[in-house]
């Protein structure tokens, strides 16, 4: 039986190698990189996965030097603005995980404007982490699911594993069924550790921009061989 997952998520690495492998700069490697996330948006959509998630920006991409920052920051916009027709033609959701609030101001305003224009969306959830990491994800939910038992005079022992995932960034996204780590690393970097859970991981040695339909649908195809047994 081949079972398609419901929601796959990447997390994208390589782009740098990809660029320094042809002596090009690290941004030409981001660049080639959002054109991989258009390809694999397109490919995902025709494929019926429902739900993609793609780790963009770390809580730890900051400490890259300046320049390269904001060459991902100015990527990410013209993404949006690229591709916010293209969206809505297919019926894609977009969504944001990660802290937006030391995003650029004209990218967070982009983004909650796509989420916003997209919000009835139906035909598959694209979410991006932005200034994602899981650490402090859970740290800010469990800040408000702290205050929200205190405000209704309750205490941590009410806390159950539901109430507190409704706090999470991906509160209403399944958890993956697939995590695809691309360019030969094998670790999850501080992606999804809570939604991990159960999640079937698949590494690819091809660096993120050389991800192509071909990989993604061997990924498909491993990931259909495999027997899930969450814990059972
Ligand atoms: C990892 O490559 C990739 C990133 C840090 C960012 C991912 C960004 C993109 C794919 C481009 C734009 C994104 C969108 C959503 C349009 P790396 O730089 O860590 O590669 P390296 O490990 O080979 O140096």
């Amino acid at each position: 039986m081949n079972t398609l997952p419901k929601h796959v998520a990447f997390i994208m690495d390589g782009n740098g190698r990809w660029a320094e492998a042809r002596n090009l700069p690290r941004a030409l490697g981001h660049r080639a990189g959002a054109e991989s996330v258009r390809r694999a948006v397109k490919f995902a959509r025709l494929r019926g996965i429902q739900f993609l998630t793609l780790y963009a920006f770390s809580t730890e991409n900051w400490s890259r030097p300046g320049e390269e920052v904001d060459n991902l920051m100015e990527l990410m916009a013209s993404f949006l603005a690229s591709e916010l027709p293209g969206l809505l033609e297919n019926g894609i959701r977009l969504k944001v995980l990660g802290d937006r609030a030391a995003l650029p101001e004209s990218l967070g305003r982009r983004l909650s404007e796509a989420e916003g224009l997209t919000a009835g969306m139906t035909g598959m959830t694209l979410s991006l982490a932005i200034n994602y990491g899981s650490r402090d994800e859970i740290i800010r939910a469990a800040r408000r699911a702290t205050d929200c038992l205190a405000a209704s005079g309750r205490t941590g022992g009410q806390l159950t594993q539901d109430f507190f995932a409704s706090f999470l960034d991906t509160a209403g996204l399944p958890d993956p069924d697939l995590i695809i780590r691309t360019a030969g690393e094998m670790r999850l970097s501080n992606f999804l550790l809570w939604q991990a859970a159960y999640a079937e991981l698949f590494f690819s040695r091809r660096p993120w921009p050389d991800f192509g339909e071909d990989d993604f649908e061997e990924a498909l195809r491993e990931y259909g061989k495999r027997t899930r047994k969450f814990g059972a």
